[in-house]
């Protein structure tokens, strides 16, 4: 949730900054700005995307060596310029940006309003950056002490990073709860939320820890903790390709990553299904195996696109390790107290690794004395920093804010984890298993073919992109698809939609139907088909609109409707990672038919690191 881009060097930091804020977008865009410093310090702020700031600043000159910028995503004060970062303080000498959330802010505002503080925005930050200000201007210290001072009196998350007219060589940054990499040049430092914006610079970074503070020039870094020790920085090399991170041809970052799914269902794959000796090869898994055979629970901690992927394998692991699952939204977890003992297991799912709600939840079970599992894309993330174990999914970059890739690799990696714990545990025969590791395998080949071929998706897309409502029924496995399909839909096109078991659908939303409504049902051949087939029959007979995604060769529901989406035959239980391409596209082809930005939706961000 918001991005945050600086630089300090030799170089012009605008043309820098800039491109980064487009890198880091996807974090949050409805106002942006930039701050530099040479001599003065110059505040440019506009709403909207990134683009608008673009265009406003096309022709001035904006010399500087050192400079800050920010995309946001509004929490306190709405989208407009005023609320946009960075921020002034009162005494003009400082401005700064700020990704995260100051939960103790109305109490140092009214101290400061009282104190004759005026305030131009609504925001949180302006009010920790004046806090800061106005440590400086009582105190005889230097702005790392003031900072060091403010933070330790702040409740909250936070990155912010600190422009100072009297110190125009140096940023000062901290961070709590917030991602900050720092990347180190030839004489120059780049920071930035993620390494999107750095990579092309330089593949040395340093990932900067909670309750660090960073005082950087073009040619020094020096780290300390709040409680001003100094600490070595921990340097890494960065393992990310420019091309991951570009559309590559694409109109949409969406499209490209759902067509990346045959590489990245592979690579997750590749060196954990050893189809030779019949073996799933997971050192996270292994490292903890007694564990995992032997939970008294297995409890899902996620949000979103990932809870719904934590609902498929609750399907899965009942079924394969006959271990009790509950999947549990990590915002309501963490308020409510909940029951965790040692012999419970936690898998945390996430794309991001940040997701704050998700990060709170698996910190308290934590402290309850249970295993924490990590299943997330984003390697060194604060989720993975907290885990005590865990499986990558090796998606790759996700840009697009609608999550597609990471989900399939989701599904993935949590049936090797299940097939894994039920092999050890004996809980399903070796045939079972080893025809389970065959579809597996087959998986990126059958996604492949889905996608060779989209055009009647797209046909379907178009006759039904005017929908002002959508409903997506799925029974089994196929439950936690509809789920998906209907959230992606919601996502991207603002078109309201409902996922629900398909069965229940007769105790409500039927009310729903009439010859308008599009009914879209996932029914692929599995144990519930014959009772899926009469449930479109039901909405067959309400005149609703059917669409169904069914195994391929399966001509029942012909004559129900013709619009009908064919995937490949597989295993009812690997099913969901074929089945929901279908629905991703949909989605996709009826946001971009409405016009609508497919990548940058309205009022969402990628990384929701507020809770
Ligand atoms: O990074 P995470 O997987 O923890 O994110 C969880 C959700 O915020 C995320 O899946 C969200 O629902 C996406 N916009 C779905 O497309």
């Amino acid at each position: 949730m918001c991005g945050i881009v600086a630089y300090v060097g030799h170089q012009e930091a605008y043309p820098i900054i800039l491109k980064g804020l487009k890198r880091l977008e996807y974090r949050g865009y409805d106002s942006s700005g930039v701050a530099l410093l040479d001599g003065d310090l110059n505040l440019y702020k506009k709403q909207g995307k990134v683009a608008e700031l673009e265009s406003f600043l096309d022709g001035q000159s904006l010399k500087a060596s050192i400079g800050i910028g920010h995309t946001r995503w509004a929490t306190h004060g709405e989208p407009s310029d005023r609320n946009a970062h960075p921020h002034l303080s009162a005494s003009g000498r400082l401005a700064m940006i700020h990704n995260g959330i100051i939960e103790n802010y109305a109490a140092l505002k009214k101290d400061l309003s009282s104190r004759g503080y005026v305030f131009k925005s609504d925001t949180d930050t302006e009010v920790l950056l004046n806090f800061i200000d106005d440590i400086l201007i009582n105190n005889d210290c230097s702005l790392e002490e003031a900072v060091r001072i403010a933070l330790k009196r702040v409740v909250g998350a936070y990155v912010i990073v600190l422009l100072d007219k009297e110190n125009p060589d140096t940023l000062i940054a901290a961070r709590k709860g917030s991602p900050l990499v720092i990347g180190i040049g030839e004489n120059e430092h780049f920071l930035a939320s993620d390494a999107s914006p750095i990579v092309e610079y330089t593949r040395q970074v340093v990932y900067i820890n909670d309750y660090e503070l960073a005082i950087i020039k073009g040619d020094e870094l020096i780290l300390k903790n709040l409680g001003n020790e100094v600490i070595t920085p921990f340097v890494q090399q960065l393992d990310l390709e420019l091309a991951a991170i570009e559309k590559g041809g694409y109109d949409h970052f969406m499209l490209k990553e759902i067509h990346e799914q045959p590489q990245t269902i592979f690579d997750c794959l590749r060196g954990r299904l050893d189809m030779a000796k019949g073996e799933i090869v997971m050192a996270g898994v292994q490292q903890h195996i007694d564990q995992l055979m032997h939970a008294n629970r297995i409890i899902i901690i996620a949000c979103g696109t990932s809870w719904h992927a934590g609902l498929v394998a609750e399907y899965i692991i009942e079924e394969l390790c006959r271990i009790p699952v509950e999947v549990e939204y990590a915002s309501e977890f963490r308020y409510r107290n909940p029951i965790v003992n040692k012999g419970d297991v936690i898998f945390a799912i996430s794309q991001s690794g940040e997701t704050a709600d998700t990060l709170v939840a698996i910190e308290k079970a934590k402290e309850q004395g249970a295993l924490i599992f990590g299943v997330l894309n984003v390697v060194g993330s604060s989720i993975a920093r907290i885990s005590h174990a865990g499986a990558y999914t090796h998606a790759g970059p996700e840009i697009g804010v609608a999550s597609t890739k990471a989900f399939t690799a989701q599904l993935v990696v949590l049936t090797m984890i299940a097939l894994k714990i039920a092999k050890e545990k004996k809980s399903i025969p070796q045939e079972r298993f080893i025809h389970l590791m065959a579809e597996l395998n087959e998986v990126p080949g059958n996604v492949e073919r889905i996608l060779s071929d989209t055009s009647k998706i797209h046909k379907i897309a178009l006759k039904h992109a005017a929908a002002s409502s959508f409903l997506f029924l799925g029974r089994g496995y196929n439950f936690p698809v509809a789920l998906e399909g209907a959230l992606k839909l919601k996502e991207i096109s603002y078109i309201h939609a409902e996922g629900y078991p398909a069965a229940e659908m007769k105790h409500g939303p039927i009310a729903l139907v009439d010859d308008l409504l599009p009914v879209l049902f996932v029914a692929t051949k599995d144990a519930y088909h014959e009772k899926v087939v009469s449930n479109m029959q039901e909405i067959n007979a309400r005149k609703g609109r059917l669409i169904a995604v069914v195994t391929e060769g399966d001509n029942t529901v012909e004559a129900l409707t013709t619009d009908l989406i064919p995937v490949p035959e597989t295993d009812e239980l690997i099913a969901p990672i074929l089945n929901v391409i279908p629905l991703q596209l949909l989605s996709y082809y009826i946001g971009v038919a409405r016009g609508l930005d497919v990548d940058r939706p309205r009022n969402l961000a990628k990384s929701v690191t507020v809770e």
